[in-house]
Order: C-alpha cells, then sequence, then structure tokens
C-alpha cells in the first residue's frame, strides 16, 4: 500500500516535471494567455449565458472559466494538460466563491468527452485545431458554438469573425447541413 503511493506520487511527480521542463506543446500548444479584454470578447461573440456550459480546451490559468462563470453566469469547464496551471486556476476559482459554477480538469482534452458543452473556446495551433475537428463534429450537440482566437478550422466557414481580436465563431451543423456540405 505505502509503496503503491509513492510510486503514484513518483509518476505524478515525473509527469509535474515532465511538463515543467518541455511544456505542454506536445499535446496541443504552449501556454500564453488571452488578453482580458478577448476573453471576454469570445464569451460575448459565442452569445454565453446563463444556460450555457462553456469548455475551455487548455484552460491555462482559468481565465476564460473564470469569466464565463463569474460575468457570464455560464457553467464552465477547463481541461489544462499542465498541473501547476489547474492547481493555479483551482485555488482561484475557491477565492472567488465560483466552485458551484466554474470548474477544472487536469488532463488531455482529447481524452475527454465534451458533449455536455454549448460552447467550446480555444487558443491552440491551427495544427492542434485541426486534429479537433473530427472530436468537435463527433461528441458536440448541433448548434453547439466553437470560438477559437487566432487559429481557425480550415473548411469551416465561420458564422461570425471578428478580424481585430482575431475570433472565429463556429456553429456545429446538424446531419442534414452535414450531408448537404459533404464534411
Ligand atoms: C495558448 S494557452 C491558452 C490558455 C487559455 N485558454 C487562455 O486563452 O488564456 C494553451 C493552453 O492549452 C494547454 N494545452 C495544450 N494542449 C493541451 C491538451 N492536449 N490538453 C490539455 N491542455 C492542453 C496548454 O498547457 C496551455 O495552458
Amino acid at each position: 500500500m505505502g509503496s503503491a503511493i509513492i510510486g503514484i506520487g513518483l509518476m505524478a511527480f515525473g509527469a509535474a516535471l515532465g511538463l515543467f521542463l518541455l511544456g505542454t506543446a506536445a499535446v496541443g500548444a504552449g501556454w500564453e494567455p488571452t488578453s482580458r479584454r478577448k476573453v471576454s470578447r469570445m464569451l460575448e461573440l459565442s452569445g454565453t449565458g446563463p444556460t450555457d456550459i462553456v469548455y475551455d480546451l487548455g484552460s491555462g490559468d482559468g481565465r476564460i472559466v473564470i469569466e464565463a462563470a463569474k460575468s457570464f453566469g455560464a457553467r464552465a469547464v477547463g481541461l489544462e494538460a499542465d498541473p501547476l496551471r489547474v492547481l493555479y486556476s483551482r485555488a482561484m476559482i475557491s477565492l472567488m466563491r465560483l466552485n458551484g459554477r466554474a470548474k477544472v480538469e487536469w488532463g488531455n482534452f482529447f481524452h475527454v468527452d465534451l458533449s455536455e458543452a454549448t460552447i467550446v473556446t480555444m487558443f491552440l495551433t491551427q495544427g492542434t485545431n485541426q486534429r479537433l475537428k473530427s472530436k468537435l463534429l463527433a461528441e458536440l450537440s448541433p448548434g453547439a458554438r466553437v470560438v477559437s482566437y487566432v487559429w481557425t478550422f480550415e473548411g469551416w466557414t465561420p458564422k461570425k469573425r471578428d478580424e481585430e481580436d482575431e475570433l472565429s465563431l463556429y456553429v456545429i451543423p446538424d446531419r442534414v447541413e452535414r450531408e448537404a456540405r459533404g464534411t
């Protein structure tokens, strides 16, 4: 029992050290925060409101999750691979007393089911967005909104585009639309 706990502890420490040394670029994107103004703009563009469930893929320091819950009244979930940023964002969520509406999970978002999300936000890379397309189409419901900062989804037509803030809003099509588009 004792040696199992030590083994798990060592594995967790190794994973944290590896991410600290190598960064999370290998799993999707490195860390760079979106400015507070653009976070608000992302949530406005997607029409975030109290009935929404917002998932931020690669939630960094938790700023999108916190803003979605605090200022837009949504339920918000962050998925983040870097354990230190997970701990930091959890501490901020507790300090702001948002535990009932916001949470951050540690892990690789490619391995998490996104089906309850009504809005998905991300600031990743062009390649990672490309790899996410089939997952978003398979798991999100028709009408779910996807907002990407800087990077786009090649082959998808944005419903809205904010050129100044480099934001693109996409809406997941229903089956009929998808068949018509051949996606
Ligand atoms: C450019 S930062 C954006 C952070 C935050 N969403 C924001 O807009 O301020 C990208 C974040 O995604 C995380 N990340 C990259 N690939 C990931 C993956 N496959 N699973 C979970 N987190 C990932 C990185 O650790 C990093 O914190």
